[in-house]
């Protein structure tokens, strides 16, 4: 397994929009692993391909990454078809959004679909810490960060201090 570098914000690659995987092959069962170890090093509690540089339709989660490293879950091609409810996710921070949190809203439970790295279909129910984990990668999936769904008085702000770091790098 190898650890990935992480793109960060404002890295357009982020933004690229993504497809969808047609066959599990090895290059994906490696790409799943790689994820895997880069989120656990991070730490992060989910992480999507396009963070790491593909453009494929893959995520990696574990929401509760002390409890025991293996309890991670892998969604491929993930969709939300159900959403119901809202609920604000506190202090909601992104490995791809270095120094910045905030307040977001979510759906507060959400039906998931996609397959498995067997290839498997996957249906379940998230509802709490789950359900906003899922919701953020989804997102990623979709070019959106969390900063695209705060205020814009916020997100100027945070721009703003971004273009100030870069230019003293
Ligand atoms: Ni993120």
């Amino acid at each position: 397994m190898t650890k990935l570098e992480i793109l960060t914000y404002p890295n357009k690659f982020l933004q690229q929009p993504t497809q969808p995987v047609d066959n599990i092959d090895e290059v994906i069962q490696k790409l799943v692993a790689d994820m895997v170890e880069t989120m656990y090093e991070a730490p992060g509690v989910g992480l999507a391909a396009i963070q790491v540089g593909s453009d494929k339709q893959v995520l990696v989660y574990d929401e509760k990454p002390t409890e025991s490293d293996g309890g991670y879950g892998v969604i491929i091609n993930p969709k939300i078809v159900e959403t119901e409810g809202q609920i604000i996710s506190e202090n909601e921070g992104c490995l791809s959004v270095p120094d910045f949190r905030s307040d977001v809203k979510r759906a507060a439970r959400i039906v998931v679909e996609g397959v498995d790295r067997d290839g498997k279909s996957l249906r379940f129910e998230a509802d709490g810490f789950l359900a906003i984990v899922l919701q953020h990668e989804i997102d990623h999936l979709n070019g959106t960060l969390f900063i695209d769904r705060i205020s814009a008085l916020k997100r100027e702000l945070y721009k703003r201090r971004m273009k100030k770091i870069m230019r003293e790098k």
